[in-house]
């Protein structure tokens, strides 16, 4: 421990540094801890010369040095994983479990079905998901804009000690975000998914932003926000869609989903991720969801993902 009270030790991997995972190596290289960016060569060649560069409203514009690999080749005290769902397989050799050791693999990723696939590979108490509310985007490799006011994180894990999420919300605290570390990891990934699924599959169904969505397609909107919800309340998160549709409702009209984005510029979508999810939960709990099913065949139908 320092004179702070920081443990300035404290290392921590960051696999995909991209939007999330960028903008969090770089607060967390910031506050003083070491970090260490996992990612192609081309991209952990540019983080090795120049650092990574942020620009955002609330956390100011800096650049931060980190150190960069193709793979985990030692322990770490923790390592946050902020691929997307499509690369998430691919990504993982770069973290070889027995370089992993005892450290903790922290996913941010959306979705509900990437914790148990974790556990499956790294063992169940290594694994503690994370859900982020923040838009960061990476616009080139090692250049993060920052661009909500907020970065709000929730740290989770039914099947992790408790005072080694503190000891990680500590760390993540120590660098800007506002986290919190919740118990009930269920109530965690649904209460995101409950207000994520509505918005991205709408938002990309119909290629235009929430206002629009909420004014044009308002019927079906709270249809689906009704279904996600039953789904949630059955997989034992919660379920208030009135105070979902009132957060839409609040958000500035032009608001997109990353899933929107994703698709307006050619990326492939996290749509088995989030929609896929949502379909075999709901065939899981025996919950019917038409409005949900036709637009996962609808986006599905689009084209190449
Ligand atoms: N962005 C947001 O505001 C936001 C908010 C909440 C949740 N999320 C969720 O967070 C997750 C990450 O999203 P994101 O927007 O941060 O994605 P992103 O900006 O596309 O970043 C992903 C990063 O993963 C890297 N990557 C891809 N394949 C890799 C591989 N095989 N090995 C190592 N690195 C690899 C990319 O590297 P290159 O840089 O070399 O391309 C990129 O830096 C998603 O599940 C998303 O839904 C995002």
């Amino acid at each position: 421990m320092t004179k702070n009270g920081r443990d300035e030790r404290f290392t921590v991997a960051v696999l995909g540094p991209g939007g999330v995972g960028g903008l969090l190596a770089a607060l967390v290289a910031r506050a003083g801890y070491r970090v260490i960016c996992l990612a192609g060569d081309d991209t952990a060649g540019v983080l090795r010369a120049d650092g990574i560069r942020v620009r955002s409203g609330r956390f100011g514009e800096f650049t931060a040095r980190v150190e960069a690999d193709t793979e985990l080749r030692e322990p770490v005290d923790a390592c946050l994983v902020a691929v997307k769902h499509t690369t998430l397989d691919a990504a993982l050799a770069r973290v070889p479990a027995r370089a992993l050791g005892d450290g903790l693999l922290v996913p941010f990723l959306n979705g509900v079905e990437h914790p148990a696939a974790l556990r499956a590979r790294y063992g169940p108490d290594r694994v503690a998901p994370a859900v982020i509310r923040v838009e960061s985007t990476r616009t080139a490799p090692g250049v993060i804009e920052h661009g909500s006011p907020f970065a709000e994180i929730d740290l989770t894990g039914d099947t992790v000690a408790r005072e080694r999420l503190d000891a990680l919300a500590g760390v993540l605290t120590a660098a800007g975000p506002d986290v919190r570390v919740q118990a009930d990891e269920a109530a965690v990934l649904w209460a995101k998914m409950s207000f994520l699924a509505p918005f991205a599959l709408l938002t990309t169904r119909y290629g235009m932003p929430l206002g629009d969505v909420r004014t044009l397609h308002r019927t079906e909107l709270t249809a689906l926000v009704a279904e996600t919800a039953a789904v949630s309340r059955a997989s034992g998160g919660p379920a208030d869609p009135a105070t979902a549709l009132a957060r839409y409702d609040a958000f500035p009209p032009g608001s997109k989903s990353s899933m929107l984005r994703d698709a307006e510029a050619g990326r492939p979508l996290e749509l088995d991720a989030i929609g896929g999810a949502l379909l075999r939960a709901a065939a899981r709990h025996g919950v019917p969801v038409p409005v949900a099913e036709r637009l996962v065949r609808e986006l599905e139908g689009a084209g190449p993902r």
